[in-house]
C-alpha cells in the first residue's frame, strides 16, 4: 500500500486547500493510504541555526515526510507567490534528506474569487 501524505499550504482555519486535501484522504481507494498533515502554523520560523537541533515540531514534519512515499501538496496563491508559512516548512527540509526523491503533485483549490488579482487570467 502506498503512503501519501497531504499538506495544505494554508494555515487559514477554513482553508479550501485543507478541505480538497481531506476529501481526496477520505476518498482515497483502499490500496491507497492518505494522511493530512496540519502543523503549517506550528512551525517555528526556519533558521539555519536551529538545524542542529530542530525543535519537536519541525522533526514530526520531517519524520511524516520521510515516512511518505510521495506528497500531495494543495497551496494557494499569496501575492502572486507561495504563502510565507509554506515556503518556511519546505526550508525546514532543505538540507534533510526526507524530501529528496520523493514524487510530489502540486495543484490549488479555490472557491470563486471575490477579488481580482492582477495575475489571474479569469
Ligand atoms: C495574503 C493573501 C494574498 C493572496 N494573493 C493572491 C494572489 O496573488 N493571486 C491569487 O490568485 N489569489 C491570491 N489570494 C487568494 C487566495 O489564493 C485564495 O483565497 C485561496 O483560496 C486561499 O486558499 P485557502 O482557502 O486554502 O486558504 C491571496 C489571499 C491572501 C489571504
Amino acid at each position: 500500500m502506498k503512503h501519501l501524505l497531504a499538506v495544505p499550504g494554508s494555515a487559514r482555519a477554513a482553508s479550501t486547500n485543507r478541505a480538497f486535501l481531506a476529501a481526496l484522504a477520505e476518498l482515497a481507494p483502499p490500496e491507497l493510504g492518505i494522511s493530512l498533515w496540519d502543523g503549517l502554523a506550528g512551525l517555528p520560523i526556519f533558521s539555519p541555526d536551529l538545524e542542529a537541533a530542530p525543535p519537536p515540531p519541525v522533526r514530526d514534519w520531517a519524520a511524516q515526510v520521510g515516512r511518505a512515499d510521495g506528497l500531495l501538496l494543495a497551496v494557494p496563491e499569496y501575492v502572486h507567490a507561495l504563502p510565507g508559512g509554506f515556503k518556511n516548512a519546505i526550508d525546514w527540509l532543505v538540507s534533510r534528506e526526507e524530501i529528496i526523491g520523493k514524487p510530489v503533485a502540486l495543484g490549488m483549490a479555490r472557491t470563486g474569487a471575490k477579488r481580482r488579482w492582477p495575475s489571474c487570467a479569469g
